[in-house]
């Protein structure tokens, strides 16, 4: 067990990548915090975490509010369980819009979940880290930060601007003994990809080297490999298991 007795806090792990991401590091022994904004899902997979023997903790947060997160940290602060590793997995999709048909909410509501979420809780981590001169942050960002995504222009400036906030991080803190990560999964079978329909996923499917849509285990086992000190030398870098779509 790679990860025995850490404290891992993984949000949006109600669901898909993130859930199972929370089952993995318990797995390894993680003591597992899920920050969730949908309760219900967030609590079922403290559930089944806790059915397997493993120690979780659902708090109900939505990472795109500063005060939310705030409040999601100062109750880690209360339970005494500074995190060791946190992986900034919440996240969604929306279907495509041209940029000039996007409005400034469909913009803003995207950069605020996915970029503003891993700021507000990189900045609270590390304020539990740095003091103690470890830890471990693995940001979620996508293949389409790499290569770009038609139809999804605030989707991919929010997981670039996630892959390039990893990096800034990640020189910051190295000298603290704090590591930076990101993973950018190809296409991954989670119900983000449920209204996509049928014929577009043969497609998408057809342009996988190896012909196939990767599991949310597959993403999971990165992370907890990245979180782990089997990955003590590797910080600043975006990891990309995507069945060979970007090289
Ligand atoms: N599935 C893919 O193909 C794919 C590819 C690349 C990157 N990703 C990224 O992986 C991450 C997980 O996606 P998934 O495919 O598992 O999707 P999913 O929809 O199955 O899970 C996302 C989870 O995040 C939660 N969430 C959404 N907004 C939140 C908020 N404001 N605060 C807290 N939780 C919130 C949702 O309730 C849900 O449980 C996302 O960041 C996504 O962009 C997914």
């Amino acid at each position: 067990m790679k990860l025995q007795g850490r404290i891992a806090v993984v949000t949006g792990a109600g669901s898909g990548i993130g859930r199972a991401i929370a089952l993995r590091l318990a797995g390894e022994g993680a003591r597992v915090v899920v920050a969730e904004i949908d309760e219900a899902t967030g609590e079922a997979t403290a559930a089944l975490i806790r059915d397997e023997g493993g120690e979780a903790h659902a708090i109900p947060t939505d990472v795109s509010r500063s005060e939310s997160v705030a409040d999601l940290f100062a109750r880690l602060d209360e339970l005494d369980m500074p995190p060791d590793v946190l992986v900034n997995n919440a996240g969604n999709a929306s279907p495509p819009v041209p940029v000039h048909e996007m409005t400034d909410v469909m913009w803003d509501a995207k950069l605020r979940v996915h970029l503003d979420g891993t700021f507000y809780n990189t900045r609270e981590a590390l304020r539990r880290m740095l003091p103690r001169g470890r830890g471990v942050i693995v940001n979620i960002t996508s293949v389409a930060a790499l290569r770009g995504l038609p139809g999804g222009a605030a989707y991919t400036a929010a997981k670039g601007g996630i892959a390039s906030f990893t990096k800034a991080v990640a020189l910051e803190v190295a000298a603290a003994g704090v590591r930076v990560v990101a993973v950018a999964p190809g296409w991954i079978d989670t119900p983000i990809l449920d209204n996509i329909p049928e014929a577009s996923r043969a497609e998408i499917v057809g342009k996988i080297p190896l012909g196939r849509l990767g599991t949310p285990e597959e993403v999971a086992a990165v992370v907890a490999f990245l979180a782990s000190d089997d990955a003590g030398y590797l910080t600043g870098q975006v990891i990309s298991p995507n069945g060979g779509l970007y090289l």
